[in-house]
């Protein structure tokens, strides 16, 4: 089987000699689908099973597959399979073994189905699995997210626009719009979950069989809906992993932005936050560094996400029905695109498990920058009938003066208040601090630590 002179014995019948060195090396894909090996012996599982309901092969033979097939497993499982180049995919990898080990049954196996359908499915429950593990990982890190909101409801830090302080918000706010954000995601997950189930095994090479086939048994056996409605799309479809991709996407980049903020808040310039030493790591030379690596390669991983998504996207655009080889290129991206994901989301889930918003630095800082400016002006709008935008012009005034003198809003004496609008009192500064400011940000959706306690709440029912 390995000698190259030799023509494939699966598919070699009508070949006077094997392959150049350089084809095998094209058309192999074994070195990377070995992955779906536990996939494809599930399926053919299934299949067999199947064929012996129907008739189609005999009970004696579908057990004797059932059970090489099983070998075959606990060999890859414990690494003593060969894998071998010239058999060029797991598919051909699996039956060669298989026959091996049952002899004369195992060539029956394939009968009403191709290698066509074989690996739609192998690479759709792989798939799968992939939405379940990446709708389990953003369950861990929105629970990390609603402990770090719940425990900090009530700090204050400012909230930016244009990365300028623009008013104060709480930190448990903020950590909800990451629960936003990463809920959106978990759903986007399960909506094309739910879309992709559907089996592909049956449609056979691309026209379906003439076998008596029952496709809804395989199905059902899979964990499939039921089976695919049209056998051509059926073996050329790769939506499932071009949704799988462009949610990864998504996801990826709410990762980064979030590990951007983490990687600004947590430096010197900063100190929002204090990110523990499992996330960090040290300098070879700068014995003073506590770097964010996790946060920064976190941030980073879109990018190879990223370029998975365009990357298959590319290979599908064009491709005329049905299978075309050119399909063969869809797994390395969608597996390093899974694997990248996997890792970033448990590697946030730690960092926000262990992170320690830094109370201090972070209500200084949202007292800073003429934060509580807006309440100033919707105080003179409450409180003396101003039209918003003449108050605003009056606010404008005042952090001018402000500015001018050093200080911040709350410093400036009525005196000063009252040399710009006589009508100002002295009730004005019960507004300008950021906690009165936070607290009475009550609209639906706002940042009063009550509001963000009832979203809490909410979402933490939700996950149950
Ligand atoms: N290794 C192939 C792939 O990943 C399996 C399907 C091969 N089908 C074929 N007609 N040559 O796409």
């Amino acid at each position: 089987m390995s000698d190259k002179k030799q023509s494939n014995a699966m598919w070699g019948g009508r070949f006077a000699s094997g392959p150049d060195a350089i084809m095998e090396a094209i058309n192999a894909s074994i070195d990377f689908d070995q992955r779906m090996a536990r996939q494809d012996i599930e399926g053919s599982r299934a299949h067999a099973a199947m064929l012996a309901q129907q008739g189609i092969i005999t009970d004696s033979d579908a057990e004797a597959i059932r059970e090489g097939l099983l070998t075959v497993l606990s060999e890859i499982e414990t690494g003593t399979f060969k894998y071998s180049k010239a058999l060029e995919d797991i598919h051909m990898n699996v039956e060669a073994r298989l026959k091996e080990i049952v002899g004369e049954p195992a060539g029956r196996l394939h009968t009403g189905r191709s290698r066509n359908d074989q690996v739609a499915l192998d690479f759709k429950l792989w798939t799968r699995d992939q939405f379940d593990a990446a709708i389990s990982g953003l369950d861990a890190l929105i629970k990390a997210l609603l402990v770090q909101a719940e425990e900090h409801a009530d700090v204050v830090m400012p909230g930016f626009t244009h990365l300028q302080v623009a008013q104060p918000v709480t930190w448990g706010h903020h950590m909800m719009a990451y629960v936003e954000m990463f809920a959106r995601d978990k759903s986007r997950m399960m909506d094309a979950r739910a879309r992709m189930n559907e089996s592909p095994l049956g449609a056979a090479a691309l026209a379906g069989t003439g076998f008596n086939i029952d496709r809804d048994m395989t199905a059902k056996a899979l964990g499939f809906d039921r089976p695919s409605a049209n056998s051509l799309d059926a073996v050329s479809d790769r939506d499932f992993a071009l949704e799988f991709l462009s949610s990864s996407s998504i996801c990826a980049t709410h990762l980064s932005r979030f590990a951007e903020e983490l990687v600004i808040w947590s430096s010197a310039q900063f100190r929002f936050v204090v990110l523990s030493d499992r996330f960090s790591t040290g300098s070879s030379i700068m014995p003073q560094k506590k770097n964010p690596d996790a946060a920064e390669l976190i941030r980073a991983k879109v990018g190879r996400i990223n370029g998975s998504l365009v990357g298959l996207l590319t290979v599908m655009k064009g491709l005329p029905l049905a299978y075309s080889k050119d399909m063969q290129e869809d797994k390395e991206q969608v597996f390093d695109a899974a694997d990248s994901l996997m890792l970033a989301l448990a590697a946030m889930t730690g960092m926000v498990g262990d992170m320690k918003p830094n109370v201090e630095s972070l209500e200084v800082a949202a007292a800073s920058g003429f934060s509580t400016a807006t309440d100033l002006a919707d105080w003179l709008v409450r409180e003396l009938g101003m039209p918003f935008r003449d108050a605003h012009h009056v606010t404008g005034a005042l952090v001018k003066m402000a500015e001018d003198g050093g200080v911040d809003l709350p410093d400036l004496t009525l005196e000063q208040m009252q040399s710009v609008h006589a009508d100002i009192t002295d009730a004005v500064f019960g507004v300008l601090g950021v906690h009165n400011s936070v607290a009475s940000r009550l609209s639906y959706g706002g940042t009063a630590p009550k509001r963000v306690r009832e979203q809490v709440a909410r979402w933490t029912k939700e996950l149950g």
